[in-house]
């Protein structure tokens, strides 16, 4: 397997071994952007060496943070500048990252200037609203091409809102939360379905209070705007999104046997280990701690018959990143899956629907593609096929992993994108494959 714009993947016979993965994505986002408005210096160890994690690095810079990164051990070191950021000198680049245009949004809405926001192809077709509608609430000026990309944001003093969110949507739920810090009186975001908790957890590590309820199946945050943030000293736990790649390559092998130590288990994003274990797949978690507010383990996993699993309401908005690899690997399965309630896969990266759907055909199984999801038949054999990655991290990803059970060889198309959240995938998985 070559790590080149077009990488191939053979089959294997079982996977086994120890995997230590990067820092966690969504968490890494946060840490950055809340230690350049903190006070004093952060420390943060195991930073994702993801490419999207290195844009909210570059756009805090352009934003005059001062920070150093030790590449060997992925350490950042960040000046806090407090509250107040700099004027940029050229626009904040966010290259393919929907986290970083999202969340940080919400923070330069909150600064007494105007900053222009864009990135790549892909993000440059993803949709703003979510953010612009609510922040233009509070009273920043933002300016985009019809709801996308480049965008002009003036900020200056906002007002708090209250706002239930019409998406479920982690990033909407941050940025409004970023931006509540620099708004006059307390704002309330409500979401209707629980979506990833980072923001809030990583936001009381610095130092911020905030108050949270749940409400049915979702919940309400509330946050007082002035509050001032302090540095931290944090270890970003192995990323749970990269580490499905692996837990799915070992479920498919009632032979394997893989550890991961060092997890993020935070229940807003686990759901995949239980659906996994009611698959069948045996997983032990030992070592429980919580690290600034975050829950950390170590996994161990080995293989099973997989049964399938129907994945629809808050389920859908739990495993938004996880269903491209589940959906891959579903053919393998007793009864397949079935994905409802996931529109919002159209909208990430690529159109992930779409991406699954053409790639499964090509490997020669059969897929109903809906609307807001798909439903793939179990027990359908798949050959090794010539397969396109579509620009999108997850799915070259979650097709070396569909290929490792394929008849023949697999060849990914652009399969370098998955360096946009994990650099080193390609030969970590390789090194687990016994062929
Ligand atoms: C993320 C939330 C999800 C997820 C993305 C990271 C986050 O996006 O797909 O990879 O860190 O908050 P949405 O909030 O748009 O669903």
């Amino acid at each position: 397997m070559k790590l080149a714009s077009e990488t191939v993947v053979r089959p294997a016979r079982n996977i086994r071994g120890s995997v230590q993965l990067p820092g966690d994505k969504s968490i890494s986002h946060r840490y950055a952007m809340l230690a350049g408005i903190a006070e004093g210096p952060s420390r943060l160890e195991n930073y994702s060496t993801g490419a999207d994690c290195a844009s909210t690095l570059g756009c805090m810079q352009a934003l005059g943070v001062k920070l150093e990164r030790q590449p060997q051990q992925n350490v950042i070191e960040v000046q806090g500048r407090g509250l107040s950021l700099a004027v940029p000198s050229q626009p904040l680049d966010c290259g393919n990252s929907g986290s970083t245009i999202r969340m940080l949004s919400g923070i330069v809405a909150g600064q007494p200037f105007t900053s222009e926001m864009l990135g790549d192809e892909s993000l440059s077709r993803r949709p703003m609203e979510r953010v612009i509608k609510p922040l233009t609430a509070m009273g920043a000026s933002i300016e985009s091409q019809e709801g996308k990309p480049p965008l002009r944001i003036r900020g200056g003093s906002l007002k708090a809102i209250d706002y239930k969110m019409p998406v479920a949507s982690a990033q909407v739920k941050t940025c409004m939360l970023f931006a509540g810090l620099f708004a006059d009186g307390e704002t309330r975001v409500e979401e209707s379905v629980r979506t990833r908790d980072h923001g809030e957890v990583a936001l009381r590590a610095f130092g911020v209070q905030l108050q949270r309820k749940s409400l049915g199946a979702g919940s309400e945050v509330r946050i007082r705007g002035g509050q001032r943030l302090r540095g931290i000293e944090a270890r970003v736990p192995g990323d749970l999104s990269s580490a499905a790649f692996f837990l799915c390559a070992a479920a498919l092998f009632p032979e394997s046997e893989l550890t991961v130590p060092d997890l993020l288990m935070n229940p807003t994003r686990a759901r995949l280990l239980d659906i996994l274990m009611q698959m069948g797949v045996r997983i032990s978690v030992t070592q429980l701690e919580e690290i600034n507010g975050e829950l950390v383990g170590s996994l161990q996993v080995g293989g099973g018959n997989l049964s399938g699993a129907t994945i629809a309401g808050a389920d859908s908005a739990a495993l938004i990143d996880e269903i491209p690899v589940l959906a891959a690997i579903a053919p393998f399965m007793e009864k397949g899956i079935e994905v409802r309630d996931a529109k919002e896969l159209r909208v990430k990266e690529s159109d992930r629907i779409a991406s699954v759907a053409t790639n499964l055909r090509k490997m020669g199984a059969e897929v109903e593609e809906r609307e807001d999801g798909l439903k793939i038949q179990g027990r359908q054999p798949l050959h090794g096929a010539q397969l396109d990655s579509f620009g999108d991290h997850r799915i070259a990803m979650a097709f070396s992993i569909a290929a490792l059970k394929a008849d023949g060889e697999t060849l990914i198309e652009g399969a370098e994108s998955a360096a946009i959240s994990y650099p080193a995938f390609f030969q970590t998985l390789d090194a687990l494959c016994e062929r």
